[in-house]
């Protein structure tokens, strides 16, 4: 890890600024997934112990979204008094922020409030950075985002890596330089379009690349892969080309590549209250494919056999429908039982295990989606880049 990190800078005593992950699903002012928000105790504990004060910012991706619900589930979580202010600038935020006391949280309102966040307004920037006395960044989730709490506020004050940032860094960059191998990916989700560069990526180094989800649709529909009948199921269509030339590159370099295509589970449409698992050429006009069946989960699960890294992105079924999520459920848990290092990232596939109670199953639930793909990807992210050197 060549970025510092709070264990390399003085942070006693010192209000410091908190760029959270609290990007999480919120409906009807109540949170409903506190996977992220876990993700970041530990840096809170850390600076706590410390007697920093953190100021926590974020964004929430619904620009109108307040984050005044996270303020209860991060003090219950923690047993500390954490005080929202409905704005993260302006004088009542400066005299809050001055006044804070040790072993007290200040939760500041969505960045996004303010469309300076997401031009990366320089202003706006040394506003924020000049509440505290120190940044740290401990939002994976946004680590590819060029916004002003992310790219701006390290420009007027040191600024370094959270321990969750850390962990996703250091995890992730040894699954990508230097994996133990057989390396097998798992991608799943559903747009080829969005996990390619990914795939390309994983193309040059793994040994086996499983495909799961609406993706395995567009390929069992291709020519290559049978041209099966996908009756009323989800699949890309004029992706040909990219199949082509996925399938060439996975024979030139010898990565075995597997599209399970013994049996699917499927369902009238994405409510269904009824799972009918099904071999592949069963498939009816008004049948649509919503999960994998046992022994296409098998076809997966028997690549996992002495494997030394797994990475895992992306659900193979339809998990907010509790009728469709034995694949992914299935293949969570033969992860979690082998001996592999395992990664299991992207915003569904994190939630989904958040949910089954399985993310210290693995070697890293990583937080982020977009950040975690491109990072896989090979990208330089720019939040990471912003902070300072060891
Ligand atoms: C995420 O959830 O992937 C990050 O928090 C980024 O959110 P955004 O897509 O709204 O920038």
């Amino acid at each position: 890890m060549h970025k510092k990190t709070i264990r390399d800078i003085d942070v006693r005593g010192k209000r410091v600024l908190v760029r959270a992950p609290l990007n999480v699903p919120i409906e009807n002012g109540k949170v409903m997934d506190s996977f992220r928000l876990e993700s970041l105790l530990p840096t809170l504990r850390y600076l706590l112990i410390h007697k920093a004060k953190p100021i926590l910012i974020s964004h929430h991706s619904d620009e109108t979204n307040s984050l005044s619900p996270v303020a209860p589930v991060l003090a219950k979580l923690l047993d500390i008094s954490v005080e929202f202010i409905p704005d993260c600038i302006g004088e009542a935020v400066n005299q809050t922020a001055k006044n804070l006391q040790s072993d007290h949280i200040l939760l500041l309102e969505n960045l996004r409030f303010h469309a300076e966040e997401k031009a990366n307004d320089l202003a706006f920037a040394k506003q924020l950075a000049s509440l505290a006395e120190v940044y740290v960044d401990d939002d994976f989730t946004t680590m590819h985002r060029e916004h002003a709490s992310i790219v701006g506020i390290p420009k007027f004050l040191p600024a370094v890596a959270g321990l969750q940032v850390e962990k996703e860094i250091k995890s992730l960059r040894a699954a990508i330089d230097n994996p133990k191998r057989p390396l097998v990916v798992i991608i799943g989700g559903a747009k080829l379009e969005t996990k390619i560069e990914f795939l390309q990526a994983f193309l040059q180094t793994a040994q086996t690349i499983a495909i799961g989800g609406i993706m395995a649709n567009t390929f069992l529909a291709d020519r290559h892969f049978g041209a099966h009948t996908m009756g009323n199921s989800v699949y890309e269509k004029n992706v040909a080309d990219k199949i082509v030339a996925i399938v060439d590159e996975a024979k030139a370099r010898n990565v075995k590549l597997i599209v399970p295509d013994q049996d699917v589970a499927v369902g009238e449409g994405p409510e269904a209250k009824v799972r009918r698992e099904i071999m592949l050429n069963e498939i009816q006009a008004n049948d649509m494919i919503l999960d994998l069946g046992p022994k296409s989960i098998d076809q997966i699960k028997t690549a996992l056999i002495g494997a030394g890294t797994i990475i895992w992105n992306g659900p193979l079924g339809l998990t907010e429908n509790e009728h469709f999520r034995a694949g992914s459920l299935s293949l969570a848990h033969a992860i979690a039982d082998s001996e592999a290092t395992s990664l299991v990232g992207g915003g569904d596939t994190a939630a989904f295990i958040h949910q089954a109670g399985m993310d210290h199953a693995f070697d890293l639930a990583s937080t982020g989606g977009g950040a975690t793909l491109e990072f896989l990807s090979g990208h330089n992210l720019p939040g990471i880049d912003a902070l300072q050197d060891k």
